[in-house]
């Protein structure tokens, strides 16, 4: 990856364009089925340049109640687009079709009026969790009923479509934009694209400029996000059998009960709050986990601990979980 972006071709993205970002994006949008993508410096900025480009100033974007627009992305709907969050809260872990359904106000004087429905898949916050494309379809569905675009954070769309075993086209033709990052499972530094229509792609790249987000040489970053397109993409199953591996070893240590992994994230539910020391706990024994909310630990399998490393880890986690919970 690094001699990759070293001898990356490189213009000026700013001005008029940079070859390697350019071929980044031609990928991305043809993997995704869409038109056209742009590339970010990040996925918090591209999801909120979708949303400035869905919306206006005054009504809602629905979203799930744990989506990291609502939650990690420091109110930058209301601050940058004048927009509010409406959460849903689903039944299981991620909301369904029929929970959107349930949460679409009835048009009224008094309520701001619907604007835009997210999507995140896999949802970070839940653990992970896949949505099918039969449940984004059945989102969409209800998204259209009310007239309403529907964006994706994708950010981890690749564990996504891994785990489904389904192209990323089939999951990307579920929404109107879709968000993909290059920083979490591929693996680049950083980066994320964002894809939809052209037009669509054509006001984002405004937005894009107005959030200070244009970028010169890029394609010294964009080669980092080919290279982990292509090299890193076809091993995420890897992590995937690695989770399930930590869950094997974890549940129950101490109490514990681990949330079972789709994809490459743990969640491992304490019986008391204790988290913190059960990280501190971990850093000692030489493993990095961190502390979700005070009872609930997350740990990330990723391409720098291979099958053996993350053997090693579980042990060495199980050891903490018993230490601090005993
Ligand atoms: C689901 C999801 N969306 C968006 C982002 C934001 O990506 P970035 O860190 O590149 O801004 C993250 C980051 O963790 C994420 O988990």
């Amino acid at each position: 990856m690094r001699a990759a972006m070293a001898t990356a071709d490189v213009g000026d993205d700013v001005l008029d364009g940079d070859p390697t970002t350019g071929a980044l994006e031609a990928l991305v949008a043809k993997t995704l089925g869409k038109e056209r993508a742009l590339f970010f410096p990040s996925g918090s900025m591209a999801n909120q340049a979708a949303i400035w480009v869905h919306t206006r100033p005054g009504t809602e974007l629905l979203c799930d109640a744990e989506a990291h627009i609502y939650h990690w992305e420091i109110a930058g709907a209301a601050a940058l687009c004048g927009v509010q969050c409406r959460p849903v809260k689903g039944q299981g872990l991620v909301y369904r079709a029929d929970d959107l359904r349930a949460h679409i106000r009835t048009p009224s004087i008094h309520a701001p009026e619907p604007s835009l429905v997210c999507m995140e898949n896999t949802h970070n916050g839940a653990g992970g969790v896949v949505t099918s494309v039969e449940e984004m379809q059945a989102i969409q569905v209800v998204a259209g009923e009310h007239g309403l675009p529907v964006h994706l954070d994708g950010a981890r769309l690749w564990n996504a479509a891994t785990a489904l075993q389904r192209p990323l086209s089939d999951l990307a033709s579920c929404a109107d934009s879709v968000m993909v990052s290059f920083s979490k499972g591929l693996g680049a530094p950083l980066g994320a694209c964002l894809a939809g229509s052209a037009e669509f792609i054509t006001r984002a790249h405004r937005v894009r400029k107005r959030f200070g987000g244009g970028m010169r040489q890029s394609g010294v970053v964009a080669a980092a996000a080919m290279y982990a397109l292509q090299h890193n993409y076809g091993r995420l199953a890897e992590d995937h059998a690695s989770a399930r591996h930590l869950e094997l070893v974890l549940d129950g240590a101490g109490g514990a009960k681990v949330v079972s992994p789709d994809t490459n994230i743990v969640m491992i539910d304490l019986p008391k709050p204790v988290a913190t020391d059960v990280v501190a706990k971990a850093l000692e024994l030489g493993v990095r986990i961190s502390a979700w909310h005070p009872s609930r630990v997350r740990a990330v399998t990723h391409l720098d601990a291979p099958a053996g490393v993350v053997a090693e880890a579980a042990a060495r986690i199980r050891q903490a979980l018993e230490a601090v919970l005993a």
